[in-house]
């Protein structure tokens, strides 16, 4: 079922301790507020380190914790990488996947992502799964051409029972961490063009179905416009979700939209 979703992601930031304490507060708050009716499904992408820890500080009525990559393999000789089956095992139900700066930073490619959702999904892991364009191919016009094959390449190989485990993310490349938002009605344009290309692919059904969330410097001045798009269902969010106070505003405006 399509659900209004509001996923952090804190990155390479906070030792364990801090982000503990961050989680807690988080967690506080959320459960402090009223007249709330927990529409929203919250979700804080953490490092590999403090899964366990953060998971347990906080309340599974109100939030759960997401791993921010998983490898490739199922398990073997790959020094230094953890498996789906790992994260899965520490009660973890999350993973973002294909985030720029993996494919930028880290190499990884449609193939490589191909395989890290199957062993995501394998291990009922459900998938925040990161598509989005940079500057170049923006201003090219390709913004469309990019996104869809990103779409085909790294998603479309999967039945359509599937797919209903994935949540996309949109995150214009330009947008993410640079305080330049893509405006609301950009956002709205290229979430409908992702639903309508899964609509094509899977049938409206599950095009109805898919939650498509917008990132890249999504704060707690412009969420209200961007989530008051009907494509948009909700929020990615890095450097705001590591503000107790502005995460859990940007939950309230979610939710209240
Ligand atoms: P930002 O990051 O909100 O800091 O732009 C978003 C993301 O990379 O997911």
């Amino acid at each position: 079922m399509r659900k209004k979703i509001v996923a952090g992601n804190w990155k390479m930031n906070t030792t364990l301790p801090e982000g503990v304490a961050l989680a807690t507060e988080i967690d506080t708050k959320l459960r402090n507020r009223h007249e709330v009716s927990n529409k929203t499904v919250v979700i804080i992408g953490v490092p590999f380190t403090h899964i366990w820890e953060v998971g347990r500080s906080l309340a599974p009525k109100f939030s759960s914790v997401a791993a921010q990559n998983c490898a490739a393999e199922a398990s073997g000789a790959y020094t230094g990488e953890v498996s789906a089956a790992m994260i899965a095992s520490l009660g973890c139900n999350y993973v973002i996947l294909g985030h720029s700066e993996r494919r930028a930073y880290y190499g990884e490619t449609d193939a490589i992502l191909v395989k890290k959702v199957t062993r995501a999904l394998e291990n009922k892991l459900e998938v925040i799964f990161c598509v989005g364009e940079v500057l170049a191919e923006r201003e090219a016009n390709n913004h469309f051409e990019v996104v869809k094959s990103q779409l085909e390449n790294g998603l479309f190989n999967l039945s359509k029972e599937e797919i209903a485990h994935i949540i996309i993310a949109y995150e214009p490349v330009w947008a993410i961490g640079t305080g330049k938002t893509a405006t609301s009605a950009q956002a709205q344009e290229m979430h409908a063009f992702i639903r309508s290309t899964v609509a094509n692919k899977y049938g409206k059904d599950v095009a109805d179905n898919i939650s498509i969330l917008y990132g890249g410097s999504c704060n707690t001045q412009n969420a209200k416009e961007l989530f008051l798009n009907p494509d948009v269902d909700g929020g990615l969010i890095g450097g705001a979700s590591l503000k107790a106070d502005d995460f859990v505003t940007l939950v309230d405006i979610r939710e209240n939209v």
